[in-house]
C-alpha cells in the first residue's frame, strides 16, 4: 500500500502537467542497495503509474551491497531486479552494473574478493532485459542499449566498470573505466542512430570526475569516459572528430543527446561537460548516504523514516518536440528540468 499519497499526488500533477501526448515518461531510481524501504518506493511507484503510464524503470545501479556468495547475490538480484520491474504496468527494467552488484568470489585460494562481477556473470543476471526485444548485447558483455522505436529514443546502457580476470595473478580486478572494446562499439554502433533520433546515456559510475571543478582528472575520465562524453559534444555540435583514436562523424546529421544520467555518489547532481549535461539522482536509501561523507553531489535532507523525505526517486519525462528532459522528485530533493 502507498503509504504517501500527498506525495504522489503532487508527483503526479507535476509529472502529467508537462506531459504531452507524445511525450514518454519514466521512473528513475539508484543506489537501493537492499534497501528496508524497498516496498514503499515501489507502492508509490505503482501509484504513480497507474495514472501516468510510464514506459519503463532505469536503475541506475548498486541492487545489492557485494559481500554476499554467488548463489545469494544471483537469487537477491533477481527478486531485487524483479520487483522494480513489477512495480509499473509495462513490467520493464532497465539496469546498468553498480560497483556493488557483484558476489563474494572465494574461487581462488588466498583471497576474498567483495565484489567479482565477470562481463558473463553479470550479462546472464540480466538476461531478462533481452525478452523485451529492444536491446543490443556486445556479445557476452554487461553493456547494451535499447530502441524505443515508438518514441525515436536510444537507450545507451554503458558498463563503468571494467572487469577483467588477470590469468597470471589469478585474480579478478575491477577498475572505474569505459573498456576499450566498449568504448569502440560505443563510437561504431551505439551513437550510430538513424537521424531525429535522441539519445539518453545511463551508467552507475560519473563518466567524468564530478567532484572536481574542472570535471578533468582521475577515475573514470581518464579511461575513454571522456572520450564517450567528447563523442556526446560532437552528436550535439555535428561535427567530425577524431576522438579517443576513433574517428566519428556528425557533419549533416539530425541527432540529439538529452542528457547522461548517473548514480554511484548518492547524492544530486546537475552539471554541464562541455554541451552535455550530467545528471545523478541521489541513493534511494533513507540512511545509508548520511553515514557517508563524501563531499560531492547534494545529499538532499532530512531524509526521515516514516515520512516521504525517506524516499527518493524521479518521475522523467521526455519531450522530445520541446527538447526538455524534467525530472520530478517524489521524496527528498528538488527538481531538475534539463533543456537540450
Ligand atoms: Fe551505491
Amino acid at each position: 500500500m502507498n503509504r504517501f499519497p500527498g506525495e504522489t499526488e503532487k508527483t503526479v500533477r507535476d509529472t502529467l502537467g508537462v506531459k504531452t501526448p507524445g511525450a514518454l515518461a519514466f521512473a528513475l531510481v539508484t543506489d537501493t542497495h537492499l534497501s528496508d524501504t524497498g516496498d514503499d518506493t515501489r507502492a508509490a511507484m505503482q501509484e504513480a503509474d497507474a495514472q501516468i503510464g510510464y514506459e519503463f524503470v532505469i536503475h541506475l545501479g548498486d541492487f545489492l551491497n557485494g559481500f554476499n556468495p554467488p548463489k545469494l547475490t544471483e537469487r537477491l538480484y533477481r527478486e531485487e531486479t524483479a520487483a522494480y520491474a513489477a512495480a509499473i504496468r509495462a513490467n520493464k527494467l532497465f539496469v546498468v552494473q553498480g560497483n556493488h552488484d557483484g558476489f563474494r568470489d572465494e574461487t581462488w585460494y588466498g583471497q576474498n574478493i567483495p565484489d567479482a562481477k565477470p562481463n558473463d556473470w553479470y550479462h546472464a543476471q540480466t538476461r531478462f532485459i533481452d525478452a523485451y526485444g529492444e536491446t543490443t548485447h556486445h556479445g557476452d558483455d554487461p553493456f547494451y542499449y535499447a530502441d524505443i522505436a515508438e518514441h525515436k529514443l536510444r537507450l545507451i546502457c554503458m558498463c563503468s566498470l571494467d572487469n577483467t580476470f588477470l590469468p597470471e595473478e589469478k585474480k579478478w580486478k575491477t577498475w572505474n573505466a569505459v573498456s576499450q572494446a566498449q568504448y569502440e562499439w560505443f563510437c561504431r554502433e551505439a551513437v550510430q542512430v538513424p537521424d531525429g533520433w535522441t539519445v539518453i546515456v545511463c551508467s552507475h559510475i560519473p563518466p567524468v570526475a564530478i567532484h572536481r571543478e574542472d570535471l578533468d582528472e582521475g577515475g573514470l575520465a581518464e579511461k575513454h569516459g571522456r572520450d564517450c562524453c567528447d563523442v556526446l559534444c560532437a552528436m550535439i555540435n555535428r561535427q567530425k572528430a577524431v576522438i579517443g583514436g576513433e574517428e566519428v562523424d556528425f557533419e549533416n546529421r539530425d541527432v540529439s543527446v538529452a542528457a547522461w544520467l548517473f548514480g554511484d555518489i548518492h547524492g544530486d547532481t546537475q552539471r554541464k561537460y562541455k554541451d552535455l549535461t550530467l545528471i545523478s539522482t541521489a541513493s534511494q536509501t533513507a540512511y545509508i548516504p548520511q553515514l557517508w561523507s563524501l563531499d560531492y553531489g547534494k545529499f538532499p535532507s532530512p531524509r526521515t523514516l516514516g515520512t516521504p523525505d525517506q524516499d527518493c526517486w524521479d518521475s522523467v519525462v521526455l519531450d522530445r518536440d520541446a527538447r526538455k528532459l524534467y525530472f520530478f522528485r517524489f521524496g527528498a530533493g528538488e527538481d531538475r528540468i534539463v533543456d537540450y
